[in-house]
C-alpha cells in the first residue's frame, strides 16, 4: 500500500521522538532532536514513519513533496487563546499609547466588558464566521491544535454561544480544538461579584456540562477580578462537573494565582509576568505547566516572565499566544517564539519545545500531538528555505511556514 504523502529530502526534521516524554523540563528543554536529510511518511492521517533518506526503502506514495533546503516541524500547539470575539479593540490600543493603563480601561467598562457587550449583540453564525478568519490566519502560521476560551459572553446564553462556536470550529475546521469555560473573566456591571459567582456555580457550569461544551475551566485570578479563594471555589465546582482547571495567574500582580493553581491541580498556570521565588518553589513537584504568553507581555508592556529562572529551577515552561482583542491581538506562533527568544532569553530549541511538546502536555494531547512520532496525528508544516532553525525566531515578523499538513491533508 502506498503512503498518502511522502516528504523527502528534508534538510532537518524537527522534534523527532520515538516515544514522547510527557513534557520537557529544566536542562532538557535545550535539547531538540533534529534529523538531517530526512523523510517523513503519512498514511491515513497519521505519521507512518520517518528516517534519514538512505533508510528510505519504500517510496511509493500518492503525493511526494520535495523539501530540499527546508525544515519540517510538528505543528504548534497553542494552549491559550480567546480567539472567538466579535470585534477588535484598537481604540483601546490608541488610549494605551496615550498613557491610559489596561486596568484603567477595564475599570471604565472597557476591556473585557467592552468585548462582552459586542459579543452579546452578535449572532452565533456571525461569531463563527469572524472566528474562521482567525482560524485561517493561525493555520497559515503553523498552528495545528488550539485551546479556545469563552469569557466574552458573561451571561448564560452568551457563554453557551461562545462555547458552541468553539466546538464547531473543532468539528468544521482542520484544527484540533480544546475548549475552556472562562465565565469568571470579569464581573458584569449588573451583578455584585457574589451574585455573579452564584450564577457561574449554579447555572452556567451545570448547563455547559450538560451540553459537554467545556473540557476545562479557567478563572482570571487577579486583583480587581477574582481572588484566590473565589478562584478555588469556582474551579472546584467545575471539577465536580468534569472540567479540569487552568488559571490566568500573576499577570498584573502577585495575586496568588500560581498557588491556587497548584493547590487545585490545574493543568497550567498562564501569564506569570509577576512571579517570584515563592511561586517557583510552589511549582516544583507539581504537574502544573507554567505557561508564558509573550504576546500579552509585549502588547501591554509588562515585564516578561522569568523564563531562565523557571528553567534553572528544573521546571518546564510552555509558550502560547493568548490571542485576544485586548492584550494580545495575534495568534502568530513564530512571532511568539521570536519574543520568547528576544525578550525572555530562551534559545530557539527551548522555545520550540515550549510551544510543541509542553503545550501538548498542557492540553492533554501528548499522545497525539507535539512531536514527529510514529502513530501521532500527521500535523506538520514545511518551512520556506531556511539556513538554520535559529533563522526562524531571528527573522521576526516573517512567516516561515510554506506548506501546512493537518490530519494528513495538505491544507495549503
Ligand atoms: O489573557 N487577562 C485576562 N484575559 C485576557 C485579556 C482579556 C481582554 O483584555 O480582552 C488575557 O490577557
Ligand atoms: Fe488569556
Amino acid at each position: 500500500m502506498p503512503f498518502d504523502i511522502l516528504i523527502v529530502n528534508i534538510k532537518g526534521l524537527v522534534q523527532t521522538r520515538t516515544s514522547t516524554p510527557s513534557f520537557v523540563a529544566g536542562e532538557a528543554m535545550a535539547e531538540l532532536p533534529v534529523l538531517e536529510n530526512a523523510y517523513v511518511a503519512i498514511k491515513d492521517g497519521l505519521i507512518a514513519g520517518y528516517g534519514t533518506m538512505d533508510e528510505l526503502v519504500r517510496s511509493s506514495a500518492t503525493q511526494v513533496l520535495d523539501a530540499t533546503g527546508r525544515f519540517v516541524f510538528p505543528s504548534f500547539v497553542d494552549s491559550h487563546t480567546h480567539l472567538i470575539f466579535a470585534a477588535p479593540r484598537e481604540e483601546e490600543f490608541v488610549m494605551k499609547i496615550k498613557g491610559v493603563t489596561y486596568e484603567e480601561i477595564a475599570a471604565k467598562g472597557g476591556g473585557i466588558l467592552n468585548s462582552a457587550k459586542k459579543l452579546q449583540a452578535t449572532s452565533e453564525e456571525e461569531l463563527f464566521e469572524r472566528a474562521l478568519q482567525r482560524v485561517d490566519e493561525i493555520i497559515k502560521t503553523g498552528t495545528g491544535a488550539v485551546e479556545i476560551k469563552s469569557g466574552y459572553g458573561l451571561t448564560l446564553r452568551d457563554e453557551l454561544k461562545m462555547l458552541r462556536v468553539a466546538r464547531r470550529i473543532g468539528r468544521e475546521t482542520p484544527l484540533t480544538v480544546k475548549t475552556t469555560f472562562l465565565g469568571a473573566h470579569a464581573v458584569p456591571k449588573e451583578y455584585t461579584k457574589e451574585d455573579y459567582i452564584r450564577l457561574i456555580r449554579e447555572e452556567m457550569i451545570p448547563a455547559i456540562a450538560d451540553e459537554k461544551l467545556a473540557d476545562y475551566i479557567d478563572v482570571f485570578c487577579e486583583q480587581g477580578f477574582f481572588s484566590p479563594d473565589e478562584t478555588e471555589e469556582i474551579v472546584e465546582r467545575g471539577k465536580q462537573f468534569g472540567m479540569k482547571p487552568r488559571i490566568h495567574a500573576n499577570q498584573l500582580y502577585r495575586s496568588g494565582g500560581v498557588q491556587v493553581g497548584v493547590k487545585t491541580g490545574a493543568l497550567s498556570v498562564d501569564h506569570l509576568e509577576n512571579i517570584g521565588d515563592e511561586e517557583i518553589e510552589v511549582l516544583k513537584g507539581s504537574r502544573t505547566m507554567p505557561t508564558a504568553l509573550p504576546g500579552a507581555a509585549f502588547f501591554l508592556n509588562l515585564p516578561f516572565p522569568p523564563a531562565r529562572k523557571i528553567m534553572e529551577a528544573g521546571l518546564p515552561l510552555a509558550i502560547a499566544s493568548d490571542y485576544n482583542p485586548g492584550s494580545a491581538p495575534s495568534g502568530n506562533m513564530p512571532l511568539m517564539l521570536s519574543l520568547a527568544c528576544i525578550k525572555m532569553k530562551m534559545t530557539p530549541e527551548e522555545a520550540i519545545n515550549a510551544s510543541t511538546i509542553n503545550t501538548a502536555y498542557a492540553l492533554e494531547l501528548s499522545d497525539t500531538h507535539g512531536s514527529i512520532t510514529k502513530g501521532k496525528v500527521a500535523n506538520l508544516f514545511i518551512t520556506t528555505p531556511l539556513s538554520s532553525i535559529a533563522f526562524m525566531p531571528y527573522h521576526f515578523g516573517s512567516n516561515p511556514v510554506e506548506t501546512v499538513i493537518l490530519n494528513g491533508q495538505v491544507i495549503f
